[in-house]
């Protein structure tokens, strides 16, 4: 029998930062109302032609380090993103080849915030199942060249930042309870909601000849649109519900877990889970703040950051839970 377990983290974000004070003119909006509604104080924006792709080299290299592995040990990919390098192929293809690590299967998957929670349960899925030993699971975003940066798109171009992150998952024998290993996983998604949180094209669902028109770029159907009560609404239901079903179909509670790391959408989204929860404050490790959401990055980024501050050692049990478009949502439990 088989487990896996995540045997190295790495992350990266692109050095140009902006602060909220950065985005008011441009943006129309103010430090005080990104501050007061989402928590978030700057995010990471790339520059010149860096690619989505290329943010996930810088990460995986930090996470091969971490996990003292090399490129050819790595025997799968799996690349979380909503913001490809290009229509396709998927961008694991594209970081195989920069990484130079050809031959080996390279997924891309699509759920978005829900990404690297629905990664992390394909990659153990693999592991028990005996077909690889050490997968490359990767959430990387550039968000910045994707919105509307005018004041008609503020509501969502103040939370949404650029960056990767990069964990290692690897085979081991079960063994302890104690041992690192992922432990389980609880996945969910609901496409009645689909179009409260999405970006209408390029694609072929818009009525049009053409998979991308000029009159679509004039109506701005390649930028995110979002119903952000909507949204809100359901993050912290479903978070709860899927983290609290996680915890009780392992037979642990809230006082077991040592970290909680969730998904950063809103630090308003993640306090009012731990209020339902009872979670105290200081198990959950938020990232926002430097960050803003970078969607599929934010758990192994928030990871890498929590390793950094101490906050997150081996031997740790820790809850995750992620909620975004689709809408789809989960949550899972590790042993560190
Ligand atoms: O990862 C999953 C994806 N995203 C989320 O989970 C986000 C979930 N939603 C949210 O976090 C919140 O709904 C937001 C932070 C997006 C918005 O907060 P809100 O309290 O729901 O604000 P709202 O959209 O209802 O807008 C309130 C007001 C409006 O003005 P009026 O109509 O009251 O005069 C907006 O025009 O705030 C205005 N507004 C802004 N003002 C300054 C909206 N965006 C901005 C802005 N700066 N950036």
């Amino acid at each position: 029998m088989y487990q896996s377990y995540i045997s190295g983290v790495g992350a990266y974000v692109p050095p140009r930062s902006l602060t909220n004070f950065d985005l008011e003119k441009p943006l129309d909006t103010s430090d005080e109302w990104i501050q007061q509604r989402t928590g978030i104080v700057k995010r990471h924006w790339v520059e010149g032609d860096t690619s989505t792709s290329d943010l996930a080299v810088e990460a995986t290299k930090e996470a091969l380090e971490s996990a003292k592995l090399s490129k050819d040990d790595i025997d799968c990919i799996i690349f979380a993103t909503l913001s490809p390098d290009h229509e396709f192929p998927g961008t694991g293809c594209f970081l195989q080849a920069k990484m130079d690590m050809s031959g080996i299967p390279a997924f891309d998957i699509r759920q978005q915030c829900s990404g690297y929670i629905y990664g992390l349960s394909m990659a153990d899925a693999f592991i028990k199942n005996g077909m690889y030993k050490n997968i490359l699971l990767v959430g990387a975003e550039i968000h910045s060249r994707g919105m509307d940066r005018t004041p008609e798109g503020r509501n969502v171009a103040v939370l949404f930042g650029d960056g990767a992150g990069a964990t290692i998952l690897s085979r081991k024998e079960a063994g302890a309870d104690n041992e690192s290993h992922v432990i389980s996983y609880d996945l969910h998604a609901d496409g009645a909601f689909a179009k409260e949180l999405w970006t209408p094209g390029p694609g072929t669902g818009n009525g049009k000849e053409e998979r991308l028109t000029t009159s679509m770029i004039d109506e701005k159907l390649h930028y995110p649109y979002m119903n952000g009560r909507q949204v809100f609404m359901h993050a912290v239901k479903r978070m709860a519900e899927s983290l609290t079903y996680t915890l009780k179909t392992n037979g642990k509670s809230v006082e077991d877990v040592d970290l909680f790391l969730f998904h950063q959408a809103n630090m308003r989204i993640n306090d009012k889970v731990g209020e339902i929860m009872g979670i105290p404050p200081e198990k959950v490790f938020n990232t926002i703040q430097h960050y803003g959401n970078t969607t599929a990055a934010t758990i192994p980024l928030g990871m890498r950051d929590a390793i950094k501050a101490g906050k997150l050692e081996r031997g740790m049990l820790v809850g995750m839970a992620a909620f975004g478009s689709g809408f789809t949502w989960g949550s899972g439990l590790m042993r560190f």
